[in-house]
């Protein structure tokens, strides 16, 4: 499976983007500005030309950080955000009502310094409101039509969601967990982007760094690092898993790569739509993750990985049960048992 550029809607770019959350947001204290500017100009200079952000992160300091940085080169990158999940008052609040959707464009226009977004995705299908995704993707079609974003996109739902928000408007990426230890959307959301001509983004391709070959300790775990309250980073769960983590990581060796590269290398090579965003603060991983496009994994090493690392041998869902609610995708053991194809 060729490593060369990829279609990302109308865009064609490398299959490996930067996913810039943990430049303000998710995994314990962000990094001090001018690291985070160090990893976007290294970005830059490695020839990644996709660069994922949100309202969400940072509660808006993300998308303060990425949009000025990218301004010199806002027309040889695809430059993507999302609405419809954000902080307010210090909490994170999902709301994709069209007047909530409204607020949130123009505050991520301004934040990100530009007329136009060039993907736009829906972060979440309100399921709390409730409202039909129809609505929501509905108003994003507007924001096309009034040119403040180029293409959409939506962000962590089902297949059936997919397809009925495609049939409002044509849906360019689908953006969700994947990679070896969360397979869930193998259950039909691939399938449907895959019919429908839709990117897919993996985002989370190393587990939240779990999949690499720093040894994560989450006792150290600063007190606003999210893993804290993911099953999979608690007992039993996390021993676990640590307990087949030596065999990736003798998997990478026989490869000829690091355990990073074989985890991306692995979602890279689930199909020819499929990109990955890995997420890191800093310039050393970043070189290594983008070591994975010239990484091409034979048939047997993904054979022993999907028999080591698979939805039977990773222990604990990926999310705590209150964040499952707000979920629209196929879970296995839930909506389904089916194992992944
Ligand atoms: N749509 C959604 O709901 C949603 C949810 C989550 C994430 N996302 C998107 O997906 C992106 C990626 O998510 P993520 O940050 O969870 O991805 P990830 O790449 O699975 O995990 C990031 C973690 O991996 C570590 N890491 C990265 N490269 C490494 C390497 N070569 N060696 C060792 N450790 C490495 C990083 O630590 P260091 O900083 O030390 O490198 C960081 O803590 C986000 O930035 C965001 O854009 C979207």
């Amino acid at each position: 499976m060729s490593t060369g550029a990829r279609q990302l809607g109308s865009f064609s770019v490398p299959p490996i983007g930067l996913g810039c959350m943990v430049l303000s947001h998710a995994y314990g204290v962000p990094p001090p500005r001018e690291q985070g500017l160090a990893v976007l100009a290294r970005a830059i200079e490695l020839g990644i030309r996709h660069f994922d952000s949100a309202a969400l992160y940072g509660f808006g300091r993300n998308e303060e950080l990425v949009g000025p940085f990218l301004r010199p080169y806002r027309d040889d990158i695809v430059l993507v955000s999302k609405g419809g999940m954000r902080g307010e008052n210090g909490v994170r609040t999902i709301d994709a009502t069209p007047a909530k959707l409204r607020e949130d464009i123009e505050h991520s226009l301004e934040r990100l310094q530009t007329d136009v977004i060039d993907l736009y995705y829906l972060h979440r299908y309100d399921r709390k409101t409730p409202i039909p995704i129809e609505d929501s993707v509905g108003e994003l079609a507007r924001f096309v039509e009034q040119g403040k974003v180029r293409e959409i996109g939506l962000s962590e739902v089902s297949a059936a969601s997919i397809r009925r928000a495609n049939a409002v408007h044509p849906i360019s990426a689908v953006q969700s967990e994947y990679s070896l230890w969360s397979r869930n959307v193998e259950i039909g959301v691939l399938e449907a982007c895959r019919e429908l001509g839709i990117a897919f983004v993996a985002f989370s391709p190393l587990a939240r760094g779990f999949l690499t070959d720093v040894d994560l300790d989450p006792a150290a775990f600063a007190e606003k690092d999210i893993r804290r309250g993911m099953p999979r980073f608690n007992e039993p769960h996390f021993s676990a898993n640590r307990a087949w983590l030596g065999e990736f990581r003798r998997i990478a060796r026989d490869a000829g790569c690091t355990p990073a590269q074989l985890a991306l290398a692995w979602v890279l090579r689930q199909g020819d739509n499929v990109h990955a965003i890995p997420g890191t603060t800093s310039v050393e991983h970043l070189d290594d993750d983008m070591g994975a496009l010239d990484v091409t994994l034979s048939d047997a090493i993904a054979e022993r990985l999907d028999a080591l690392i698979n939805p039977r041998t990773v222990s604990g869902p990926r999310y705590p049960a209150a964040t499952q609610t707000e979920i629209d995708t196929e879970e296995f053991g839930t909506d389904t048992d089916r194992a992944p194809g």
